[in-house]
């Protein structure tokens, strides 16, 4: 019989977005990519997609699909959602800030988006939600675009210098922050696959960009906290499951190399520089030689195998960093609302696992609080992660029943049978 699982007292329970996938209406190193790729990504659909995603998600050969536009016009609409995240009983809630609103022009600082985003902030603590920042997911203003982006070492300057400013206007509103998301795809995808902005595929750029982020992290923690010693500043990376195909010896090298560049890496060259470490856990990836098929799990409407074990073995292989753990990112793409309920439980309990062999994990922020706009170019509209349905025609938000379930969880701070 599975036992009640009860959290630690203060727990964070929310979820998380990001600027560029909810807002709408950015203008920023995507906004072009976005509508000239449109027609052919509609295209090339069918080479990415199994037949069954086909089938079931014929938007994905619209063109429409690729383009942020509006998004969930969340810009407009952060009140009302917010609201709804109140009503789920979350305590905690992740988001972005967009350089490209409060830095148009170099050295220009627009005020009007930063009272904004301070809107954004107080709107939260309103409701009694813990805001966790994060200054960049993915997304640049033009002008870094056009100095070579993360490439360039006067980006981690530039990017200083607006961190301090919204560190001095935040205040007290902000106390925990994350200053990069997934440096790790952000590298391999806008660099070593290309199949995102800016697109390119050089994997000696790809490492210059990484190390680039890891500096930038460093640099913020040290700017945050000559304005507030309290903070708490850490950043996310995406951490894999990484699983042998079968026991050779040769096959768990690779994945303890894998492990290391992938999971690890980033986590220990900011190290020192890190009051906590944020976590984006979806899904396994076997590696190594075998001679058989392997087992399938059941899988996403992305096509991603769901192993909630692998979100235990990951926390435990983080446990020697010795510093606190925020699941920042963990969720599903499931338009359908039959798989997640289960998802987000079965998680909870491997998270809840962890806690008890010693991972200190304070927080867990469901991806994403709404459908959204879903990086990287080949996805857009079509997979649906969101605890709220949008209708991106009327902008009408819809609760999904997975959504009361967790904020069940949240409001117990625990599963209870
Ligand atoms: C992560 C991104 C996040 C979201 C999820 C599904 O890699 O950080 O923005 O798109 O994937």
């Amino acid at each position: 019989m599975k036992k009640n699982v009860a959290f630690p007292k203060g727990f964070f329970w929310g979820s998380a977005t990001s600027a560029h996938q909810v807002e709408g209406n950015n203008v920023n190193d995507w906004s072009e990519p976005e509508r000239q790729n449109a027609v052919r990504l509609a295209k090339e659909a069918k080479k990415y997609w199994r037949k069954w995603q086909q089938d079931k998600f014929p938007e994905m050969f619209n063109s429409e699909n690729y383009i942020s536009g509006k998004a969930c016009d969340h810009y407009n609409r952060f009140e009302e959602d917010f609201d709804i995240a109140k009503s789920l009983g979350h305590n905690a809630h992740r988001f972005s800030v967009e350089w490209s609103r409060i830095e148009p022009e170099e050295g220009q600082f627009n005020e009007k988006e930063i009272e904004h985003y301070k809107k954004v902030v107080k709107t939260l603590r309103e409701r009694g939600i813990e805001p966790f920042v994060t200054l960049w997911h993915w997304t640049q203003p033009l002008w870094i675009r056009d100095i070579g982006g993360w490439e360039n070492k006067k980006t981690i300057d530039y990017f200083g210098r607006y961190v301090e400013k919204l560190a001095a206007s935040f205040g007290d509103g902000v106390k925990f922050w994350i200053v990069v998301n997934e440096p790790n795809i952000y590298a391999a995808l806008g660099y070593i696959r290309g199949n995102q902005p800016p697109g390119v595929k050089n994997i000696f750029k790809a490492i210059k960009v990484f190390n680039n982020l890891t500096d930038a992290h460093k640099k913020a923690h040290q700017i945050i906290h000559k304005c507030d010693e309290t903070a708490k500043v850490g950043s996310a990376n995406s951490v894999i499951y990484f699983q042998p195909k079968n026991n050779f010896f040769v096959n768990r090298v690779i994945v303890s190399v894998a492990d290391y560049f992938w999971n690890r890496r980033f986590f220990k060259n900011v190290s020192g520089f890190s009051d906590f470490l944020g976590v984006n856990y979806y899904t396994r990836r076997l590696v190594g030689f075998s001679f058989g098929a392997e087992e399938q799990k059941p899988v996403s409407d992305l096509g991603w195998e769901i192993v909630p074990e692998g979100i235990y073995y990951v926390l435990k292989n983080l446990k020697n960093y010795n510093l606190p753990v925020y699941i920042t990112e963990n969720g599903i793409a499931d338009a359908k609302d039959d798989k997640r309920e289960e998802f987000i439980t079965q998680h909870l309990r491997m998270v809840h696992k962890a806690i008890e062999d010693g991972v200190d994990v304070r927080g867990y922020f469901y991806w994403s609080l709404l459908d959204n706009f879903e990086f990287p170019e080949v996805r857009g509209f079509w997979p649906r992660f969101g605890l709220v349905e949008v209708d991106y025609k009327t902008m009408a938000r819809t609760i999904r029943p997975s959504a009361k379930v967790y904020a069940a969880i949240c409001k117990n701070n625990g599963i209870e049978n």
